[in-house]
């Protein structure tokens, strides 16, 4: 098989013709893998209803099976059709929260193959905001399944040059949307529980998702263990820069860092009294607040890497519930 470049198609996500999106939409169609921006991070796309389309994306990604994907939808309305139960919670954040950066879990209909779900009876459904992306589901008229459009356990791509970096010649099309808006996966909320149960924290919270539901849950951490995993995206070593990463105090970064001859990068929190010296060009300095940073992190994690750089600290982060999902994703990329 010869190996073509993907397809590149440039849109301005402010102002664009949806006609724009038509041969991508025709690729999905004929069971090709898309990447397009969401608001949370790119995602790698296949029609969700073809079995062997979705096989394409584990190749593409090196992803076990067994790892359940999203299926993105263009409205409530399109999900219900793919929920075997749509219960009153999941009306609710729907209408609340969609378009937007949460992903519902929910029992699955049949029509959804057990390829997606990694063998699970449920499925997780998202309306993404992304304008590129809501108008590419309204075109194809097919629900999308797209984890994020980066090999196995690397860091998500916020841009289409790392989505073109990552996964290169296996996307057969790749929609350059610009850079995107949150910056990190969306929250996972379980609704096949007892309660409510957030199964990755993302930027919509805890506390909003209390407001339209009552009493959630998170569930109990297992990023240590290897015990059987209901999310397995939740697996420690996940999200990680090819760097190795460390979260670091002010303190331990103003007294440790390396001399300028390391390959050491630095992700500071602009607020702080961190001092480094030694080379700029490692040294990134990201916003003191909660959007802003995970607007940024990834991209300047692919950036340090791309600097060749063998290992990157990162200012830990304030605690704060703004800042949980942050936290959860460095944690993550630290790995052990
Ligand atoms: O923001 C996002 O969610 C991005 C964009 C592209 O939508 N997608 C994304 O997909 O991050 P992925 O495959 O990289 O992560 C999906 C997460 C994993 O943690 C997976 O375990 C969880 O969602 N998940 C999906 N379906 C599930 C299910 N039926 N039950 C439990 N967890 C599920
Ligand atoms: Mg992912």
């Amino acid at each position: 098989m010869v190996e073509r470049e993907p397809e590149t198609i440039e849109v301005d996500p402010e102002e664009f013709d949806p006609e724009e999106l038509e041969r991508a939409a025709r690729a999905l169609r004929r069971g090709e893998l898309v990447a397009f921006p969401t608001e949370t991070v790119y995602g790698l796309g296949a029609d969700a209803t073809d079995e062997e389309a979705v096989r394409g994306i584990f190749r593409a990604k090196g992803r076990p099976a067994g790892h359940p994907l999203i299926v993105h939808v263009a409205s409530a309305r399109q999900a219900e059709q793919f929920a075997a139960d749509w219960p009153e919670e999941a009306r609710r954040l729907a209408a609340q929260f969609w378009p937007g950066p949460l992903t519902l879990v929910v029992e699955k209909v049949d029509a959804i193959p057990d390829v997606v779900t990694g063998g699970l009876s449920t499925v997780g459904l998202r309306s993404p905001a992304h304008p590129v992306a809501r108008a590419l589901l309204e075109e194809v008229g097919v629900p999308v399944a797209a984890p994020s459009a980066n090999p196995h356990t690397r860091l998500s791509p916020t841009r289409a040059r790392h989505v073109l970096e990552g996964l290169g010649v296996a996307v057969d099309v790749v929609v350059d949307g610009g850079p995107t808006e949150v910056g990190i996966e969306s929250t996972v909320l379980s609704l096949v529980r007892s309660s409510p149960t957030i199964l990755r924290p993302g930027m919509v919270g805890r506390a909003e998702l209390e407001e339209v539901v009552g009493p959630v849950h998170v569930a109990e951490d297992v990023v240590e263990s290897d015990r059987p995993r209901s999310s397995p995206g939740r697996a420690a070593s996940h999200y990680a820069p090819r760097a190795r990463l460390r979260v670091r105090s002010p303190q331990e970064i103003s007294a440790d860092w390396p001399d300028a001859e390391e390959r050491t990068g630095l992700v500071a929190i602009g607020s702080a009294e961190v001092q480094p010296g030694g080379r700029r060009d490692r040294i990134f300095e990201l916003p003191g607040r909660p959007d802003p940073f995970a607007r940024e992190l990834y991209d300047v994690l692919h950036r340090l890497d791309r600097l060749g750089c063998t290992e990157i600290w990162v200012e830990v982060p304030p605690e704060g519930p703004g800042w949980r999902a942050v936290r959860d994703r460095l944690r993550r990329a630290e790995g052990e």
